[in-house]
């Protein structure tokens, strides 16, 4: 017979961890609970994160997490926790039988948790510095309150390390094999900064002049975070091990397991900026302005197409220098490359596709997987932007 205390005590800690549950796989928090309750995701991955917070939180060892489906069994026992298909819901089980003394000690731990997780979600909003103090500060500037235009700002890293933290158990995505990866959320970080209500996107440099666009609706749906720890070390000792480059300091990157979708992205490389060490916020109608208006205020689809390849991609190393738009990192700027578009189209589009081809030593990565279609729509915007 279960006592009233080892009930009470149950229940709290299945309270916690699905709680923590939730958090660590990015899900509204609820989302995954006890009973018959729809995970309302696609993914059949087991991320395998319940084991990371069952070893940072090693009262919750003791328990085992088993994930339905339809009622059927789906995932291994152990602390796992994953989500598999619409219909997913979880059972929470000791998987020992404890003291008196251990539970009320547990029940401590737990309420602790609860008040840390809850208190981080409430933190005030950061306040910016002006001066750099360290190479692991982020630089910000643009469209933030009390923030004259031209200004930067910064935000340390421990003021970052305060946010909610996940960790993600990840394949092969910065070093080889499995890893645990630390990231607070972009969303989180945002939520804490002064923005202007009109600034709806960021663009995201890196200290080799790559750039990479972010808007609130590919945030949205692709829940893009930033790392802090790759298998527990920070960018104070990297490169980690296995990686030949430092990403350090910050590495803005998404994941299949919160966003499944983003593997499919065209260029999906290009939300995973390494280096990044500033922040512009901007509107995204006010910024990218040229290329909303005049001839293209009201584009045929195939420059549209175009100009939305070139903003995702091209843009991240090929700068419009007049608009002071775009990384610097292809050294080429955006009207070298529309004069080959016009006048040696053959060669623009082999380029793209296979830099190598013509220039044996070319840095730029070969875009094999583009389609002729999607070339003739790059084609057609910079031939557009000309005003051709
Ligand atoms: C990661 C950075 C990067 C991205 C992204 C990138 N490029 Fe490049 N690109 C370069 C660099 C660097 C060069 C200079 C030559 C070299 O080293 O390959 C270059 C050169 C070129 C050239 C040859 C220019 C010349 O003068 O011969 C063309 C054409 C070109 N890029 C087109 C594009 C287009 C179109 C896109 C978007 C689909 C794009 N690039 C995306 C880095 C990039």
């Amino acid at each position: 017979m279960e006592t009233l205390l080892e009930r009470a005590f149950h229940r709290l800690i299945k309270k916690v961890f699905l709680q923590l549950t939730n958090q660590h796989l990015g899900f509204a928090p609820g989302t995954m609970k006890e009973g018959k309750t729809s995970c309302a995701r696609g993914d059949d991955e087991n991320t395998g994160v319940f084991g990371a917070s069952a070893a940072k939180y090693p009262c919750f060892g003791i328990w085992d997490a088993v994930l339905y489906r339809s009622g059927k069994e789906c995932r291994g026992r152990g602390p796992l926790a994953g989500c598999c298909g619409i219909g997913c819901f979880a059972r929470v089980e000791p998987s020992k039988k404890l003291s008196h003394a251990k539970m009320i000690r547990y029940s401590f731990i737990a309420a602790l948790i609860c008040a840390t997780t809850l208190s981080t979600t409430n933190l005030p909003a950061f306040e910016l510095h002006a001066e750099k103090t360290s190479p692991f500060d982020l630089a910000l500037k643009g469209r933030l309150e009390g923030v004259p235009e031209g200004e930067t700002r910064y935000l340390r890293r421990a003021e970052l390390e305060a946010l909610p933290k996940r960790t993600l158990v990840l394949s092969g995505e910065f070093v080889p094999g499995t890893q645990e990866v630390t990231v607070v959320m972009l969303d989180d970080v945002l939520a804490k900064l002064p923005r202007l209500a009109n600034a709806d996107a960021l663009i995201a440099t890196c200290h080799d002049g790559y750039a990479s666009i972010y808007t609130s609706s590919f945030m949205a749906e692709y829940k893009p975070f930033m790392v802090l720890e790759i298998n527990g070390k920070g960018p104070e000792t990297w490169p980690p091990e296995g990686l030949t480059f430092n990403p350090g300091p910050y590495v803005i990157s998404t994941s299949k397991e919160l966003a499944p979708d983003a593997p499919a992205l065209l260029d999906a490389g290009h939300k995973r900026p390494w280096g990044v060490n500033l922040i512009e916020f901007i509107n995204y109608e006010e910024r990218f302005a040229v290329w909303y208006n005049g001839a293209l205020k009201d584009p045929s689809p195939i420059v549209a197409e175009g100009r939305y390849i070139w903003v995702n991609s091209c843009f991240s190393c090929h700068n419009e220098p007049k608009e002071n738009l775009g990384g610097i990192k292809g050294a080429r700027s955006m009207q070298i490359l529309e004069s080959h578009a016009v006048y040696n189209e053959a060669y623009f589009k082999t380029y793209i596709r296979e830099p190598k081809k013509f220039n044996p030593m070319a840095l730029m990565e070969p875009h094999p997987h583009y389609t002729d279609a999607q070339l003739d729509a790059l084609v057609a915007f910079l031939k557009a932007t000309m005003g051709q």
